[in-house]
């Protein structure tokens, strides 16, 4: 039986300890708008703590429970006044506007087709102040990662097992269907001295920066900038990521 990365947050930070590359990019965007800030699907608050440790005022939405209390269990122990709340990115009505709404670390690929996708994007739009910016921050979908070999196992990363200390290892497959654009993703969680791995599946929604463009226009924003990376990078065709910054 499979288990959810979405239930267990301790084991997401566990995993993901080497993603920082996007730490500065947001948290600088954060510092020049300065005004309230609004995360979706805001995970175990990787990202919202180093936006309240800069003093600014924050609200985090996910849709998981088990994470919105462990980021608020962080939050709360570094005595800031932000808090992560229960909700759905597709459709949600936090009744005030914020000057800069952000979704990161791909979580708009949870967003598994394009009338989803729209929906969340109306409500960002009814959230977003007047003159307040909106970033997405994806990767861009590459055919040679999205139609690798589906039989074989490709190593991700190396972590360290939270309840126990002990080493352990992800190793991946993934089979794409084109037809609906979305990525399957089997995540096989080792740890040593045991030979079975944890099963953890996930599916992720392809979306290419021509749709995100066309999402974006319809959905009534304007792209001010369109990076590449983040170090704020053009995009061009070599690009590894779509990141777009937005207005009304
Ligand atoms: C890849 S994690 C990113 C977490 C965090 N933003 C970060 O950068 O570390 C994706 C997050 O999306 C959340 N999520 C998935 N679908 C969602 C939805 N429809 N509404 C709100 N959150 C959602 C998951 O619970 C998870 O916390």
């Amino acid at each position: 039986m499979s288990r959810n990365i979405y239930s267990e947050p301790a084991l997401y930070d566990a995993v993901n300890w080497w993603k920082n590359n996007d730490v500065a990019f947001i948290t600088g965007l954060a510092d020049e708008i300065n005004g309230s800030v609004l995360e979706l699907a805001a995970g175990t608050g990787r990202l919202g703590l180093e936006i309240m440790a800069k003093g600014h005022s924050y609200l985090g939405v996910d849709s998981s429970q088990e994470y919105v209390d462990f980021a608020n269990q962080k939050i709360q122990s570094k005595g800031y006044s932000g808090k992560v709340v229960l909700g759905d990115m597709r459709n949600f009505s936090l009744g005030k506007k914020f000057d800069f709404i952000f979704i990161g670390f791909n979580s708009f690929f949870h967003l598994l087709n394009n009338k989803e996708a729209f929906q969340c994007l109306e409500s960002v739009f009814d959230h977003l102040s007047d003159g307040g910016k909106f970033l997405i921050d994806l990767f861009i979908p590459d055919p040679s990662f999205l139609y690798k070999d589906d039989t074989k196992l490709y190593h991700v990363t190396n972590f360290t097992w939270p309840e126990d200390g002990l080493k352990g290892m992800v190793k991946e497959r993934n089979h794409y269907e084109a037809e609906t654009q979305i990525n399957h993703i089997y995540w096989y969680f080792y740890k040593t001295g045991i030979d079975e791995a944890s099963l953890f599946e996930f599916d992720m929604h392809m979306i290419f920066p021509d749709t995100m463009d066309r999402l974006l226009c319809d959905a009534g924003f304007t792209i001010l900038n369109k990076y590449g990376d983040h170090d704020k990078s053009p995009f061009n065709e070599e690009s590894d990521y779509q990141i777009y910054v937005c207005e009304k």
